[in-house]
Formats: structure tokens, sequence, C-alpha cells
């Protein structure tokens, strides 16, 4: 924790245009959880950090997407987009009340970690009144570059602003920067729009302090930290240097992958101890699971609470709101959604159990369906403990099957089973001797048997 206060000011007022898509940018998700999200929880947290999002016109679901994230979070809008420094200063009201340090960052870079937040702060500690985040890009063009002088910053040039010789630098400006609080508003009323876009450019902070006679410092950081998502292929390269993240995490935390590049994680994902996840299972957002279990090949698995010494797979489906107990098994081509699975159930083969609630113990037979929609609402099945329910039974919700009772494979069942009964229910088989012959003659004869 930090003892200074804070104020970050995430900036997500871009439209995303080269992402060709109706959503907005910071919207589109990276390893289950929109980029906007990554950057909030990476912001400071701590008691007397507080955060601003700048978001732009008709942005309604990004301003969601903030509170439901950071219910604290207070949404400006940036009705003209007129450059990086008015985007901050819609947060004017915000920074007006103050705050040891004030962070800058954007909703479009994912990547971005807690601590490279906490570095950033350290300086003005120190007594530095601007600390910018740079980073040696592999090819700078279209950064701002980090001009510096006998080791001191001195300004930041835009791309298309730089001669020649200042687009040759490879340290560029990677967006975060954390300024003075007691300066910052002195700082960012001072910017203006000289240069060839007619913006505003954050970036001016670095000369007006200098020219304050204050120090600005460079903070440097990994390029792949600092990705700007622009377009989709962008949002791919994100998604890769997440994913190894959140695979490195996982097997640092006692998870055993197989092959770890090829399993896909959510940033949200728990495990317990010894955990194994099999090559090519793919983990959406919402998911825990508990220790000793096995999650077996080609599993897709959203939402679901998974408990000890389960078996998942190969190849299941485990969608949202399901809950499995200690021991469960779930088998090859098993579909569940809205179900919870008390200790002990298996559902080993060919099943979907959606909108259901299964007691300890209770064994699904292959091909096992739970009717739960009549093309108009969803309805429930209950199941209760110790039941066993035979292969290629549909249970009719809403429909309850008692503790212990038993039904025959192959029934329809439209009415509640006590505990302990036993429900067979078929269409009886007619065995009539010498019949296939029958009608193998009949059909040479070009007529049609009769039944
Ligand atoms: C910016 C930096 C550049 C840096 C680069 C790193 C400035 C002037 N330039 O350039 O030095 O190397 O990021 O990726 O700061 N935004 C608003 N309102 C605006 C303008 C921008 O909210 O009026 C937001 C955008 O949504 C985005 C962020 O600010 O999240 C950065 O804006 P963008 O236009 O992408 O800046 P760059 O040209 O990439
Ligand atoms: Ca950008």
């Amino acid at each position: 924790m930090n003892a200074r206060s804070s104020l970050t000011v995430v900036l997500a007022a871009g439209e995303g245009t080269r992402m060709r898509s109706a959503l907005p940018k910071v919207l589109h998700p990276v390893a289950g959880q929109p980029l906007l999200a990554h950057v909030l929880h990476a912001a400071p947290h701590d008691k007397g950090s507080r955060l601003a999002v700048v978001i732009g016109p008709d942005h309604r679901a990004v301003a969601d997407e903030v509170h439901r994230i950071r219910p604290d979070a207070e949404t400006f809008v940036q009705r003209e987009r007129l450059g990086t420094a008015h985007a901050v200063l819609a947060a004017r009201a915000a920074i007006a009340r103050g705050a040891d340090d004030l962070l800058v960052a954007f909703g479009d870079t994912p990547l971005i970690t807690a601590e490279t937040f906490g570095r950033m702060r350290a300086p003005l500690q120190q007594g530095a009144a601007l600390a910018v985040l740079g980073f040696r890009a592999a090819d700078p063009t279209g950064y701002g570059r980090l001009l510096m002088q006998g080791g001191r910053l001195v300004a930041i040039r835009e791309h298309a602003d730089a001669s020649a010789e200042e687009r040759k630098v490879t340290l560029c400006n990677a967006g975060v920067m954390a300024l003075d609080g007691r300066n910052a508003l002195k700082i960012l009323d001072r910017i203006g729009n000289a240069n060839s876009k007619g913006e505003y450019y954050l970036v001016d902070a670095v000369t007006i302090v200098r020219d304050l006679g204050l120090e600005a410092v460079v903070i440097e950081t990994s390029e792949d930290e600092v990705r700007g998502i622009n377009t989709k292929a962008q949002l791919a390269e994100a998604e890769g240097v997440m994913q190894e993240r959140l695979r490195k995490q996982a097997m640092e935390a006692g998870v055993t992958l197989i092959a770890p590049e090829t399993v896909y994680l959510a940033a949200d994902t728990k495990f317990g101890k010894d955990v194994t996840i099999e090559p090519f299972v793919v983990i959406g957002p919402g998911v825990s699971i508990a220790d000793g279990t096995v999650i077996h090949s080609f599993s897709h698995i959203v939402q679901a609470t998974i408990g000890k010494n389960t078996s998942v797979g190969p190849y299941a489906r485990l969608r949202p709101g399901t809950s499995l107990g200690d021991g469960a098994k779930i088998g090859n081509f098993v579909e569940t959604k809205a179900a919870t699975l008390e200790a002990g159930v298996k559902v080993n083969h060919l099943s979907y159990i959606g909108d259901t609630e299964i007691g300890a113990n209770s064994n699904i037979g292959a091909g096992t369906i739970t009717c739960n929609y009549d093309g108009f609402t969803k309805n429930k099945t209950i199941i209760g403990k110790g039941a066993f329910v035979g292969t290629n039974s549909s249970l009719v919700a809403p429909v309850k099957i008692g503790d212990g009772a038993y039904i025959g494979s192959g029934s329809v069942i439209t009415k509640d089973v006590p505990d302990d009964a036993m429900a067979v229910e078929r269409s009886q088989q007619s065995i009539r001797e010498g019949g296939a012959s029958r009608y193998r003659e009949a059909k040479t004869r070009g007529k049609k048997p009769k039944a």
C-alpha cells in the first residue's frame, strides 16, 4: 500500500474505427475480459485511490462496464476529441478535488501491470513533477519519441512533428504518465494545440514541467506491456501475450499444463492445488477449479465452479451456472448449463443436463437428456441423491426424480417419480417370428407389407 493518495484517469473516448466493429474499442475482450477491465484492475486499488474514466459520447455501454468493475469509479464524457490532454481535462472535477499522485493511462493498453503503476509513482515521492513510461520500440513509427539531453528528459515529440533526426530515436512514449498532484492542473492548463494536428497533446507536459524548473523522469518497461490495440491483429497479439502470462502464473501456482501453448485461460480463472489441464482446453470467464481435478482434452468451460478431485471431459462443455461437487465425473460429449451436481455424481457419456439439480452420488446414464425447454419457458429437473437414470432417458421438465429412484433405460419421464420408486416407460417391443422374411417377400412382389 502506498501512503500517498492517487487519482487514475483512464482515457477511453476513442472510437476505435480501425477495429471495424460496432462495439466500442475498449470493450473488445482479451482473456475473457474487456480491454478496459484489464487497465482498471491494474490501476491502484487501495484505500486513498480514486479512479476516473473518460469516455466518448454515446458510450453508455462503456460507462456500464466501468461501474460493473469498479463501482466507485467516476465517468466523464469528452464531447469533442481534441487530444489526450483535452481528454484528461474532461475529468477536471475529479482532478480538482486533489490527490498526491495523478496517473494517466489509456484504455486500449490492456497489458499494463499494477507493478508498473507502482514504479511510476515512486519518483513523485522523491520530488519529481512528472514520470513518463517509456519503452524501446522495435519499430517506433507512429509513437511519440522521448528526447533526452544529458540523461534528462526534455521533450516528447509526436511522430508527425518529429524531424528526420528525432525519428531515429527508438525510446518511445508508452502513454502512461504520473504527475505530482499539486502541480497537475497548472501543467495541464498550460498545454496548447500548436502542432500539426491542432490537438492538445498530453506529451507537452514534459516541456512545461521543464519550463517551470521542475523535474521530469522516464521509467522504462518492455514493449509487450504497453502494446496499444488499434486493430484486430493487435488484439490477437495482445491475447497471445496475455495467455502466455496467465499460463506462466498458473504453472507457478502449481497447475500442471501438459501443453501450455494449447490451453486458453481467462484473467479471472482460479485454481486449487494439483490441478491438471490436458492439451486443447478453453476456459472462459468465471471459472474456479478446486484441488486434484483433471480437465481432459478438448473441454470448453465458462462460468463454472468445479469441486475437488473431479474429472471433466474429454470433450465436455460446461456452460454458465454449472457447479460440480467434489468427486463428480463429467465424461465425453456431455453439456451442462445452470446445473448443480452434488458430490460424486456421474454423467459419463453423451448427455445434456440443463436447469437441473442432481443429489449426491446419482448416476446419469449415457444419452440422458433433460428436456428443459417446452418452446415457451425453461423448466427445472430435480433429481434426488443416489438415483439411477438409465441410458437414453428423456426427463421432461418440470419433473422431480426422488432419492434412490430407478429409471429404466429409454424412458420418457413426464411425471414426478417418488423416492425409491422404479419407473420404466418405453414402447413395448413386439416380436413376430418369421416377420422379416415375410417383409422381404412382400417387397419383391412390389407390394407394401401390412403393418
Ligand atoms: C499517444 C501518444 C504518443 C504515444 C502513443 C502510445 C499523445 C499526444 N500521443 O499517441 O506519444 O507514443 O499514444 O500508444 O498523447 N483519447 C481520448 N480523447 C482524445 C484523444 C485520445 O480519449 O481526444 C484516448 C484514446 O481513446 C486512446 C488514448 O487517448 O485510448 C491515446 O490516443 P491515440 O489517439 O491512440 O494516441 P496516439 O496517436 O496513439
Ligand atoms: Ca494509440
